[in-house]
């Protein structure tokens, strides 16, 4: 089976990075990337730096636009769908008909993830999401992500999941992250799959379980799906556990342990000689202070209840001895969750560098250099993934393709 990828919601190419690392014969036959709402489309531009544009089956570009505007059959074969997408709200309506029978929310990134796999019938697509995908939302817990697996169930796939935390895996982030592996039930791996018992399959024999390794695993729970998704959206509630799979509509999941290996530590990423402009002046420390510590707040909700807002304390500055907390899109701002670390020259505090924050997810050094703002290269990295767990699921699936023919 040729190894040939589509990116979507690529961002600065995380995924795409992380098979080319591998060297063994990965391409990327299309991506989509556009920021909504943004003038200048900096991820795009630096992806493109990297990697060049790519044309549709028309011939035409139209990487950098909405990918809801894309006609989804104008995208280029490919026999892997990967892609990051947000957490949004799955649910679908009852009226109207889109291409199989359902409306979901206008801007929802799944439907276009899901006309994707209607167009072009990749045998195996790698989703990424976060951690909290398979308890939303708060009101009908499991709902969005049992919506999820409806559709890849009506589709005739079947689908692994996963919840890894990276510096479980040996990275230098304490980053948890969902990866959904779906597979169509008529290739060779579902068919392997098909005929393996759920927890073997959890614990040793399937695809999360090879490129993220586990010790141990608890009872299993099961589920099955209405193969209405309607249904599944109106009145579908689960307590997903942080492994499992789904075949023929049914759902097995497990608590799993991972398996550790040796982080990388954040006094490994941090670079020396940095300017000046990344350290805590004396005059915004106090608010610095402020935000990291614990506070208690009496705040009203918009119903005029008043209640006590409280937070415990962040670290501050952050351990050098472990690996760093979750990046978000807005590190380096003065923020609770911008990482401070002592720096290892002066012994004064700082924030992240750019290059710093690159590392954290494994990027190439200056990945992001490519003529964006400071503040965006941040944003950039905020926004990807881990690069070393793609290119572990990437060894995996080298292995995986092989078997296909
Ligand atoms: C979670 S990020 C994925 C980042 C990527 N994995 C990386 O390594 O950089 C999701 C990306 O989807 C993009 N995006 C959001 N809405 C989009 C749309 N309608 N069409 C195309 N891309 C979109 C965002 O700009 C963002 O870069």
């Amino acid at each position: 089976m040729e190894k040939t990828i589509c990116e979507l919601f690529a961002g600065v190419g995380g995924f795409r990075l992380g098979f080319e690392k591998l060297n063994s014969g990965w391409e990327t036959t299309w991506f989509s990337q556009w920021e909504p709402g943004a003038k200048t489309q900096w991820a795009h531009e630096c992806y493109v730096s990297h990697f060049g544009d790519s044309k549709d089956l028309k011939g035409e570009f139209h990487t950098g636009e909405d990918i809801s505007l894309m006609e989804k059959k104008h995208i280029p074969n490919h026999n892997l769908l990967v892609g990051g997408f947000p957490c949004q709200d799955y649910s679908v309506a009852h009226t109207l008909a889109s291409s199989k029978g359902i409306e979901g929310k206008k801007g929802v990134l799944w439907w276009q993830i899901r006309d994707t796999i209607i167009a072009k019938e990749p045998s195996f697509c790698i989703f990424e999401n976060v951690d909290r995908l398979l308890k939303s939302p708060a009101s009908q817990r499991g709902r969005d992500f049992g919506i999820i697996l409806a559709c890849l169930a009506e589709l005739n796939y079947s689908a692994e999941w996963r919840v890894v935390n990276a510096a479980t895996y040996g990275a230098s982030q304490r980053r948890r992250r969902t990866f959904i592996f779906a597979y169509k039930n008529s290739s060779n791996y579902g068919r392997k799959m098909g005929n393996t018992m759920p927890d073997k399959l959890i614990m040793s024999e399937g695809f999360m379980a090879k490129s993220f390794p586990i010790v141990a695993m608890d009872e299993m729970t099961s589920i099955e799906l209405s193969k209405d998704i309607i249904d599944v959206s109106d009145n579908f509630s689960f307590p997903f556990k942080n492994a499992g799979y789904m075949t023929n509509s049914v759902v097995y999941t497990f608590n799993i342990t991972e398996k550790e290996e040796q982080p990388i530590l954040l006094k490994e990423i941090l670079q020396s000689d940095v300017d000046k402009d990344f350290y805590i002046s004396e005059e915004k420390m106090p608010k610095w202070v402020y935000l990291k510590g614990a506070k208690k707040i009496p705040r009203k909700s918009a119903n005029g209840h008043e209640y006590i807002f409280s937070e415990g304390p962040v670290a501050f500055p952050d351990s050098w001895d472990r690996p760093g907390r979750t990046m978000l899109t807005s590190e380096s701002t003065l923020n609770r969750s911008t990482h401070v670390v002592t720096d290892p020259g002066s012994g004064k505090l700082r924030i992240l560098t750019p290059v710093e924050a690159e590392r954290m997810q494994g990027f190439d050094d200056d990945w992001t250099n490519s003529g964006m703002p400071q503040r965006m290269r941040f944003f950039c990295m905020g926004n990807a993934l881990v690069v070393p767990m793609v290119t572990r699921m990437g060894k995996v699936l080298d292995g995986i393709f092989a078997e296909e023919g």
